[in-house]
């Protein structure tokens, strides 16, 4: 039985050209890689901002095994129907108990079983309910021992670096990784705590290149230059990038092995 398992986890995927440079890119990730699960973050899937049914069945279609979300999870108000449709896509954990939707995933894929957590970090952040510190260690004991693994993979969806860091060695050896994301900017800082738990302070984006965060500059630039009201629009230019990490974990122990940035770039 093979006990190395590899985890390709996806920055923020945003707007069509982040689905389409997934879809262009996924033969030769497979090929290079040879991961056994897929998992992406879909908050700005649909538009740049939220996911719905459309943008959640492409992703899961090309072969995505599970999506987690983010601040933006209800920026396309129809998910609120349809998030319960979707057993693979889970919204924050410490968000409040009667959002729909599920609050984390458990995959099982071949021999292989893991835990997928999708936390709210509290600064410059929206405010959330339950403080992502006191409530998470209990949680992650109960998932453990429901599905009976010790694989787990947190995505701690938060704005500071300082944020992430604590969450990353408050965590040490409670879980297989720790991996942020919200920001849309690839962190050179991924590396291993303590004996075995994957850690970057932020994964980056899957989407447009050249514009603030995947948004349109011209506009992102005029809200702050003129201070007048303008809605966010995506950035249209074709150059696009992918931002990952690949894991490999000792699938028994629970441990990450090793950690390795992705960052590809073409023109679409
Ligand atoms: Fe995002
Ligand atoms: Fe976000």
């Amino acid at each position: 039985m093979k006990n190395t398992m590899k985890v390709l986890f996806i920055g923020d995927i945003v707007g069509r050209s982040g689905r389409k440079i997934l879809a262009k890119k996924w033969d030769l990730l497979k090929n290079k890689f040879n991961f056994d699960i897929v998992i992406c973050n879909g908050e700005n899937s649909a538009g740049g901002l939220g996911i719905n049914a459309k943008t959640a069945e492409e992703l899961l279609e090309l072969g995505v095994d599970g999506i987690t979300l983010g601040n933006h999870t209800w920026g396309q108000r129809e998910w609120l129907s349809q998030a319960f449709h979707y057993e693979q896509i889970c919204r924050p954990i410490n968000s409040p108990e009667e959002w729909p939707g599920y609050d984390h995933l458990f995959i099982e894929k071949d021999q292989f079983k893991i835990i997928v957590i999708n936390l709210l970090g509290q600064a410059f952040m929206q405010p959330v309910l339950l403080n992502p510190f006191q409530m998470i260690e209990n949680k992650i004991t109960y998932l453990k021992e429901k599905y009976q693994t010790k694989n787990i993979i947190i995505d701690f969806h938060a704005e500071s670096t300082a944020e992430k860091m604590m969450m990353g060695y408050f965590l040490q050896d409670k879980v297989s990784a720790i991996l942020g994301t919200h920001t849309h900017v690839q962190t050179a800082d991924e590396k291993i705590l303590g004996n075995g738990t994957g850690y970057i302070s932020d994964v980056g984006m899957t989407g447009p290149s050249n514009g603030v965060i995947g948004m349109d500059k011209k506009i992102a630039l005029r809200r702050v230059l003129d201070q007048l009201p303008s809605t966010y629009r995506l950035e249209k230019s074709d150059q696009v990038m992918l931002n990952a990490v690949l894991l490999t974990l000792d699938a028994r122990a629970g441990q990450c092995i090793k950690i390795e940035r992705i960052f590809l770039e073409e023109k679409l």
